[in-house]
Formats: structure tokens, C-alpha cells, sequence
């Protein structure tokens, strides 16, 4: 049977100079998605890349581009993401000043709509939000870095997040961002994660066997 889990690399772990081999190699050992981790050295320490990146990953795979945004403010580049070709755009809420109106930005691009939620947030944050979403990314570390360990106690948050979705009845993504590896992968799963995020374990695989890595990772059986 297959199984449901999807896994999303992020490519901020990714070899940056042979970006294009590494998304075909990926793409071909079942990846669901690609990761993007948009950084701006404000809302978080480290700064990385913008929709001219997305845009690049865009015309060489089809598969959907899960970007995530870690800048402040987000809203003046919503469209330009858009535009690039994301599939989803993710925003922390506490990067800007009305979460709600740019999820309905992010909707009225055809671009699926996704918060994330720091460590530091309550399940129950999402609660009023849950008509307007289409993905919760549960930060199992703080934002800014791959390579990251997972912070065990937010094991309990998926859990809650879980039940919130459940009991709107609405169909949400609940995806798992950071220190993702074969036995965190479990735990999130187990409490209730649909989607899974992971950098390091995937691209730092000693001897780049993404297949095994991915496969592993979505708890299939070998
Ligand atoms: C952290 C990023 C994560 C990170 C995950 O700010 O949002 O997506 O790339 O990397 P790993 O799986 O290495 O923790
Ligand atoms: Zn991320």
C-alpha cells in the first residue's frame, strides 16, 4: 500500500552549486515536493534566496514548490512568489501585522496558503485561521538553520494541531519542519503529521541515496 506521508527536501541542504542534479535526484527517489526556505536576515539570522530561485526551480521540475517564508515584512513579495511559480506560500504570522488578509492574498494568486507556527506559539493560534488555510507547518526548531535538532516537547503540539484540524472536518495539510530524520520522522508521524520536511537527513546522506533516505522517512517498508 502506499503510504500517504509526503516528503518535502529542503534544499537549503542541498549541494547549491549542483542545484539542478540535486533536484532531478530527488525528484526521481519520490520526493512529493520541494522545500524553499526564504530567509532575510531580519526575521531570522540567516538569509538565503529569493522568487528569482523559485522561478529557476520552476522550469526544471513539476513538482509543487512549498515555499516558505521566514522574511518581514512577507506581503510586499506575496505576488512575486506568486509569480515565480510557488505552489504553496507559507508566512509565520508574526512577520507582518494582518495574517488573515495575506491568506487571502496568497488564495487570490491560485497559490495554496500556509502559516507556520514557531515554537514558541500555542496549537490554539491556529484555530480562527483554519477557513482560510490550506497547510500548518509545525516548527519543530527555531527558524534560520538546517541541520537543527528536533525539539522533542512539539511532538505534543502536532498532537493538538491534529485534533483542530480533525474537528474543523477541513482538508489541511499538517506539515513537520525541522530535525527531521528516521526516528523523529516516527514521532511526527505518529501524532499526526500528513507532510514532512527534511534538509540534512536527505542531502547529507553519506552516500546520496535519496531513495532509501525519502523512503525511510515516510515509514515505508523496504
Ligand atoms: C529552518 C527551515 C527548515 C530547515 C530544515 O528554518 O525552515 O526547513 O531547512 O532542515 P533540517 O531538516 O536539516 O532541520
Ligand atoms: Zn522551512
Amino acid at each position: 500500500m502506499m503510504s500517504s506521508i509526503k516528503i518535502s527536501p529542503s534544499i537549503l541542504s542541498a549541494d547549491i552549486l549542483n542545484l539542478g542534479d540535486e533536484v532531478t535526484s530527488v525528484a526521481q527517489s519520490g520526493a512529493d515536493g520541494l522545500h524553499v526556505d526564504v530567509m532575510d536576515g531580519r526575521y531570522v539570522p540567516n538569509i538565503t534566496y529569493g522568487p528569482n530561485l523559485v522561478a529557476a526551480l520552476r522550469r526544471v521540475t513539476d513538482l509543487p514548490l512549498d515555499v516558505h517564508l521566514m522574511i518581514t515584512p512577507a506581503q510586499p513579495h506575496l505576488k512575486a512568489f506568486a509569480q515565480a511559480g510557488a505552489s504553496i506560500i507559507t508566512i509565520h504570522p508574526d512577520a507582518d501585522v494582518h495574517t488573515h488578509r495575506l491568506l487571502g492574498e496568497i488564495r487570490s494568486y491560485g497559490v495554496k496558503a500556509g502559516v507556520a507556527l514557531n515554537p514558541g506559539v500555542p496549537a490554539s493560534s491556529i484555530e480562527p485561521l483554519l477557513p482560510f488555510i490550506d497547510l500548518i507547518l509545525i516548527m519543530t526548531v527555531n527558524p534560520g538553520f538546517g541541520g537543527q535538532s528536533y525539539i522533542s516537547e512539539m511532538t505534543d503540539k502536532i498532537r493538538q494541531v491534529r485534533r483542530l484540524i480533525d474537528h474543523s472536518g477541513r482538508d489541511i495539510e499538517l506539515e513537520v519542519d525541522g530535525g527531521i530524520n528516521a526516528e523523529t520522522a516516527k514521532q511526527a508521524i505518529e501524532a499526526g503529521a500528513t507532510a514532512l520536511v527534511a534538509g540534512a537527513a536527505i542531502f547529507a546522506t553519506k552516500d546520496n541515496d535519496y531513495a532509501a533516505t525519502i523512503a525511510q522517512l515516510r515509514g515505508d517498508r523496504p
